[in-house]
Formats: structure tokens, C-alpha cells, sequence
């Protein structure tokens, strides 16, 4: 099982100036119980927006870059490696950022994403979701409260089996 996990705004906004755009505690505490314990894959870009690797978590950072290191992060060169980086892991985590989601989103077989409902400016985009291959399978609505600025769902995707 591989999952896309993912924050994404009305339009499709996950990033600008490679930093996230909105402070969501609900989604930052769903995201860490969710990947506690697994490998977490990431485009080099958004690992360097997080600065280091994250407690209880299996980091795996994605570079062309041959001599790219770093301390206790796994480096490999392309998605497939870090895929197979993770093979002893039942369940690893696709963390993005735009760049490895496009790539990743043929081979996941299934989507948790925190849905914001606002649109923002950005320069970091999600895949268009094709609704003839990803079904939905579960949703939480909520709505913007002292803590959490924005009205926001918990929607998980899983891949169609072919007919
Ligand atoms: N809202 C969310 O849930 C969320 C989650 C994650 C990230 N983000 C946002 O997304 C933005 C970053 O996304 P991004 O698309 O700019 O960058 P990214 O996907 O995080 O990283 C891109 C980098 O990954 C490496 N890479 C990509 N494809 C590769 C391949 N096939 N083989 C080897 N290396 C490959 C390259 O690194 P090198 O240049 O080193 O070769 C490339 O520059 C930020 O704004 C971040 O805040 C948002």
C-alpha cells in the first residue's frame, strides 16, 4: 500500500516559495498520527522547506544530486528507489512536494488529504484528481474554529480496480 498524503487548497495550492501557505494544527496533528512510525518520501525541495528529518519517521529524500547528504535521511535518486527504499515498510507515505506528487500519483494506491476550503496564491500545485480513477471513500467535514482559520474536510481516495 502506498498513500498520497497531501494538504490541498479549492485550487489545488499546496506551497508557495516553498513554504506552506496555511497554519492548520488539526491537519499538522492528523499528519503526524498518520505517518508516525512510517517512511515518509519527499521531493529535496520540500525537505529543505521542512529543515530536518521528522521524530519517528523514516525520511526519504528524492535528488538527481549525486552527492546530496544528509544525517540520518535516506538519499536516493529517483521515486522507484525510494519506493524500494521502503519496501519493509507495509504502508510508506508519498509527502510530495508537486513535483514527486505528479510523478507518484500512477503507482499510489491511495490519496489522505486534508481539504482546505479557501482558495490562496501559490506556486506549488496538486494533480488534478481524475474521478474516473480514484473513488472516494471516506470524508470528515469541518468547520474553521479559535484554532484552525479555515473549513477543512479529511477525504481519503483509493484507486478504481480495473474492470
Ligand atoms: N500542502 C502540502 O501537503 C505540501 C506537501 C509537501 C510540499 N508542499 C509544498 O510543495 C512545494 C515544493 O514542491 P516542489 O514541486 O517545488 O518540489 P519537490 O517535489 O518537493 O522537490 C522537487 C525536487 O525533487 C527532486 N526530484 C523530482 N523528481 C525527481 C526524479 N524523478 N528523480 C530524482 N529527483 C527528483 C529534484 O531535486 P534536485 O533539484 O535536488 O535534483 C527536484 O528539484 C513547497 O511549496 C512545499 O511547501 C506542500
Amino acid at each position: 500500500m502506498l498513500t498520497i498524503i497531501a494538504a490541498v487548497a479549492k485550487n489545488g495550492a499546496l506551497g508557495k516559495d516553498n513554504q506552506l501557505i496555511w497554519h492548520l494544527p488539526a491537519d499538522l496533528k492528523r499528519f503526524k498520527e498518520v505517518t508516525n512510525g512510517h517512511h515518509i518520501i519527499m521531493g529535496r525541495k520540500t525537505f529543505e522547506s521542512l529543515g530536518k528529518p521528522l521524530p519517528n519517521r523514516t525520511t526519504i529524500i528524492i535528488t538527481r544530486n549525486k552527492d546530496y547528504h544528509v544525517e540520518n535521511c535516506i538519499v536516493v535518486n529517483s521515486l522507484g528507489e525510494a519506493i524500494a527504499a521502503a519496501k519493509e515498510d507495509d504502508n510508506p507515505y508519498i509527502l510530495g512536494g508537486a513535483e514527486i506528487y505528479k510523478q507518484a500519483m500512477d503507482i499510489a494506491d491511495k490519496l489522505d488529504l486534508t481539504l482546505v476550503h479557501h482558495k490562496f496564491d501559490a506556486d506549488a500545485f496538486f494533480p488534478e484528481i481524475d474521478k474516473n480513477i480514484w473513488e472516494e471513500i471516506s470524508r470528515d467535514d469541518f468547520s474553521k474554529d479559535e484554532k484552525n482559520q479555515f473549513d477543512y474536510s479529511f477525504v481519503k481516495y483509493q484507486k478504481k480496480s480495473p474492470n
